[in-house]
């Protein structure tokens, strides 16, 4: 069977989702879960575009053993210089280096003629290949560029020292079947395609991008690029696990196989839906919560008679747990590292009692802990912002249907100051809203609101997502509590926290978009 290397793009097309902004220690979960999903490459971001991506990029490539990372950069010689600085304390540094070449983009983009485009793109991956050991170039818009120009300007970065040419649809616009004849034509013209690999990367605007990105493989491609959930610019990129599922399952059609560890899917789907706030439809193929429900009754009796009648992919294959009680309020400390360890997370003593303790305190209000509950635990814990400027230490709620809700919150600042309020709202949910906002003193404006309970069950935890904009700047925030009124609270403050800190930090300043 072929083998399929995996470029995840989660942390880069991914991250360029409208309203998603993963902070520094979401990206590394997020990187440190796509290694365990066992991804050939990880793209982790842009290094050029902001001190917030160098510093996170830099941190993944350093911190990822198990598998390549690459930054994005376009071809100019101080974008290069930037990624080289990022990457090269990683296991197995690559340049992920880009130009358009279609007529729209070299001549209303660029306003380079087509000759121009080749010199810049030859001199960058000349340059590059001075310090990096592997070389990805990709032709911006190549689903919409001449082909004969396609590959020429191929040879020439090949020649220059590409080992990994990626022929993207950036703007979604390609069908199956024009994208086959593009990987065919390439391999049959391209003189020196013996010495790289082809890679497909399709966005979604028109729905076709994981039946692209298959046509792609069926007709050449040795590596696909995609993310999570299919996040990613507008419609989004092609989905990871749709990819994955559908070589594995129909093995016999593609006879090309990946290295994906299948059944860390499930919980990756899951950390980037929770860690984006991008929720993840009920029917989405693969991870969706619906995708192994069998509604209709002749289904039902089908499956129960035989599972194959109507389960073309069973949970199991892709992590989904049945909700397993895992632990409980008996359970002891050896127990619960056990389970960590199992869940494929290695925490230290001092990590270890913080989460204990956070487990004990959920086992005192909820009988049966899943392996949900555990993960939103580690998940709170891993990524809670590097500096709290503000702790909610109590919160009261007056509410009843004949009388107008109040809120009083205790909260305090890191510099140790107590700070007490209480105002009104017409709800209990806007009552504590109105109250944080007096206490930080300055105007917050909540952009959305959604709530969802972890697991089921009356005693399920709450998880909050909120999307504020606050001292000009737009964040989200999440809080998981027992309650829905503290996970609420708890949301508000931590997109506070986190404004704070990219404040600080400098984590998101003026950031070069691609588009
Ligand atoms: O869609 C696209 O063309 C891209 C490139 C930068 C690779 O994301
Ligand atoms: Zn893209």
């Amino acid at each position: 069977m072929r083998k399929i290397n995996v470029f995840d793009t989660t942390l880069r097309d991914g991250e360029q989702s409208a309203g998603v902004n993963l902070n520094f220690e979401e990206k590394l979960e997020i990187a440190k879960q796509l290694e365990r999903l066992n991804v050939d490459i990880i793209e982790a971001g842009f290094p050029a575009s902001s001190p917030g991506d160098f510093r996170s990029v830099k941190a993944i490539a350093e911190t990822i053993k198990g598998c390549s990372v690459t930054g994005l950069s376009r071809s100019v010689q101080s974008d290069i210089d930037t990624t080289w600085a990022a990457l090269k304390g990683g296991v197995e540094p690559r340049l992920h280096v880009f130009i358009a070449t279609s007529p729209i983009h070299m001549t209303y983009k660029l306003k380079k003629t087509p000759d121009e485009v080749i010199e810049t793109a030859v001199q960058s991956v000349r340059y590059a290949a001075k310090f990096f050991p592997h070389i990805q170039w990709s032709a911006e818009d190549a689903c919409r560029s001449d082909l004969k120009f396609l590959v020429k300007i191929v040879e020439q970065v090949i020649d220059a020292g590409a080992s990994v040419i990626n022929i993207p649809d950036t703007v979604g616009y390609i069908t199956p079947h024009e994208i086959g004849h593009i990987f065919s034509y390439l391999k049959e013209n391209v003189r020196n395609i013996d010495r790289a690999i082809l890679s497909t990367h399709c966005h979604d605007d028109l729905g076709m991008a994981v039946a692209n990105s298959l046509s792609a493989i069926e007709h050449g491609a040795g590596q696909v690029e995609c993310t999570i959930n299919g996040i990613g610019e507008r419609a989004g990129n092609a989905s990871l696990e749709e990819i994955a599922v559908a070589l594995r399952i129909r093995h016999d059609y593609y006879n090309a196989e990946t290295r994906l560890k299948l059944n860390e899917i499930k919980r990756t789907s899951s950390l980037v839906s929770k860690l984006t706030g991008m929720v993840v439809p009920n029917n989405k193929a693969v991870v969706g919560a619906n995708a192994f429900a069998h509604e209709s009754g002749i289904h039902q009796d089908g499956v129960l008679k035989e599972k194959t009648t109507y389960e073309i992919i069973t949970p199991e294959l892709v992590g989904v747990s049945s909700n397993r009680m895992v632990l409980g309020k008996h359970s002891g400390r050896h127990a619960f590292k056990e389970k960590i360890k199992e869940l494929g997370h290695t925490v230290n003593d001092e990590e270890l009692s913080r989460l204990f303790n956070a487990f004990k305190d959920l086992a005192d209000k909820k009988k049966d802990i899943t392996e949900e509950d555990l993960f939103a635990i580690l998940t709170e814990e891993r990524v809670a912002t590097s500096v709290a400027y503000y702790k909610v230490q109590q919160l009261q709620v007056n509410y009843g249907t004949n009388n107008i809700p109040t809120a009083t919150i205790t909260m305090t600042t890191l510099d140790g100051k107590e700070l007490q309020e209480a105002a009104t709202g017409s709800g209990s949910v806007e009552a504590i809203y109105n109250t944080l906002e007096r206490m930080i003193n300055s105007p917050v404006k909540l952009l959305d609101y959604r709530i969802q309970s972890v697991s089921g069950g009356r005693d399920a935890l709450a998880e909050v997502y909120v999307k504020i904009r606050y001292e000009e700047l737009e964040t989200s925030g999440r809080g998981t509590a027992h309650d829905v009124l503290e996970a609420s609270a708890k949301a508000y403050v931590n997109a506070i926290n986190r404004v704070m800190n990219r404040k600080q930090k400098d984590e998101l300043p003026e950031k070069i978009h691609l588009s």
